[in-house]
C-alpha cells in the first residue's frame, strides 16, 4: 500500500498572486511541518502556475519530507504527450521526480496507451507511483489490467459526507487490491453540511464531545478505512492548523454509527466535479 499522510493538502484554486499567495504558501509549508506531507496538484491548476508555486513552496524542505502528486490532463494522455506533460510538470515543480502521477479523469485516448506511458515514467524515475482519478471500479480494473511491471497505486475521487458513492464499491474494491483512494473535496464545497455542523447538530455535538472541531470530525470520519486518504485545500494558516488536528482523533463506534445514519453510503455511478 502507498504510504502517504492520512490528511494531505490540495492546491486547486490556490491564490496565484499578491499577499494571498504569500499567505497560501506559508499555509502549505505549515501543513508540511504539521505532518500533512501529501501535496496534491495538477498541470491543469492555474495552467501550470500552481505547480510552479508548489515547487517554490516545497523547495525549503528535504525531498523526502513531502510527497507530491500531480496529474496529466486527459487531452494529453496519448503515450508521447503523457511523457512530455510529466516532464513539463517536473520542470515547473523544479523536481527530479514526483511521487505519484495520475491521469486526471478518463480520456478519449486509449487507456492502454496512457497506462503504458505511466509505466514508462516509473521506469525512467520520473514518478515513484502511478494512478488514476475519477475512475469507477470497472475503469480501475481495466487500468490495472494494462500494467505489467508496476501496480496501480491510487484512485483520486470525489468523496465527502453528502457524496459517499465511492464508499459502496470503489473503496472496498481498492482496499482488497492495495489501491489507495484519495478523497478530493472532502468538505463538499457548497454541499458542506451546515445544519449538522451547528453546535446542537450531530457533527457539532460529536466535535464538542472530543474537544475537536466539526471539520476535524469530518476528515477523521472520511479517512477511517485504512486505504482512504483526504486532501483538503486550505490557503489560510488557521485552516491548515485545524485540518492537521484531525490526525489525532478517535471516533467511537457510537459516533461512527450516528454519522453513517445521517450521511449514508449510496451505490451508483461514481460522481465527480
Ligand atoms: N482529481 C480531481 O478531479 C479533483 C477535483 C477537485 C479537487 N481536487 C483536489 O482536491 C483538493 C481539495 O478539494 P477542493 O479544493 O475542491 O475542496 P475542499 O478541500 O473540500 O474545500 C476547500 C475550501 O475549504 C476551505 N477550508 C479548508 N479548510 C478549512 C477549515 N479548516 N475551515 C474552514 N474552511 C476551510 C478552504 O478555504 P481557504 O482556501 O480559504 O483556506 C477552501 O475554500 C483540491 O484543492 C485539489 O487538489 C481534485
Amino acid at each position: 500500500m502507498l504510504q502517504i499522510s492520512k490528511i494531505g493538502q490540495g492546491t486547486w484554486n490556490m491564490p496565484e498572486n499578491g499577499a494571498a499567495l504569500d499567505q497560501a504558501v506559508r499555509a502549505l509549508q505549515r501543513g508540511i511541518e504539521l505532518g500533512m506531507t501529501h501535496v496534491d496538484t495538477a498541470e491543469m491548476y492555474g495552467s501550470g502556475r500552481v505547480e510552479e508555486i508548489v515547487g517554490k513552496a516545497l523547495a525549503r524542505f528535504h525531498r523526502k519530507e513531502f510527497f507530491v502528486t500531480t496529474k496529466v490532463l486527459p487531452a494529453n494522455a496519448s503515450y508521447k504527450a503523457t511523457i512530455a506533460a510529466c516532464e513539463r510538470s517536473l520542470r515547473r515543480l523544479n523536481m527530479e521526480y514526483v511521487d505519484l502521477y495520475l491521469l486526471h479523469w478518463p480520456s478519449s485516448h486509449p487507456l492502454e496507451e496512457t497506462m503504458r506511458a505511466l509505466e514508462t515514467l516509473v521506469e525512467r524515475g520520473k514518478t515513484r507511483f502511478i494512478g488514476v482519478s475519477n475512475f469507477d471500479v470497472d475503469q480501475v480494473r481495466e487500468a490495472a489490467s494494462y500494467l505489467r511491471s508496476v501496480p496501480l497505486a491510487s484512485d483520486q475521487v470525489l468523496y465527502h459526507l453528502r457524496e459517499r458513492t465511492a464508499g459502496a464499491r470503489l473503496i472496498p474494491y481498492c482496499g482488497n487490491h492495495d489501491i489507495a483512494v484519495v478523497a478530493y473535496t472532502p468538505f463538499g464545497r457548497s454541499r458542506f453540511p451546515r445544519r449538522e455542523a451547528q453546535p446542537e447538530g450531530l457533527l457539532g455535538r460529536i466535535a464538542a464531545k472530543h474537544g475537536k472541531t466539526v471539520r476535524q470530525v469530518i476528515l477523521n470520519f472520511l479517512t477511517r478505512p485504512a486505504n482512504v486518504f483526504a486532501i483538503p485545500k486550505a490557503s489560510h494558516l488557521n485552516h491548515v492548523e485545524e485540518n492537521a488536528g484531525a490526525l489525532d482523533l478517535s471516533l467511537d463506534a457510537q459516533d461512527v454509527a450516528a454519522i453513517e445514519a445521517v450521511f449514508p453510503v449510496h451505490d451508483g455511478p461514481l460522481a465527480s466535479l
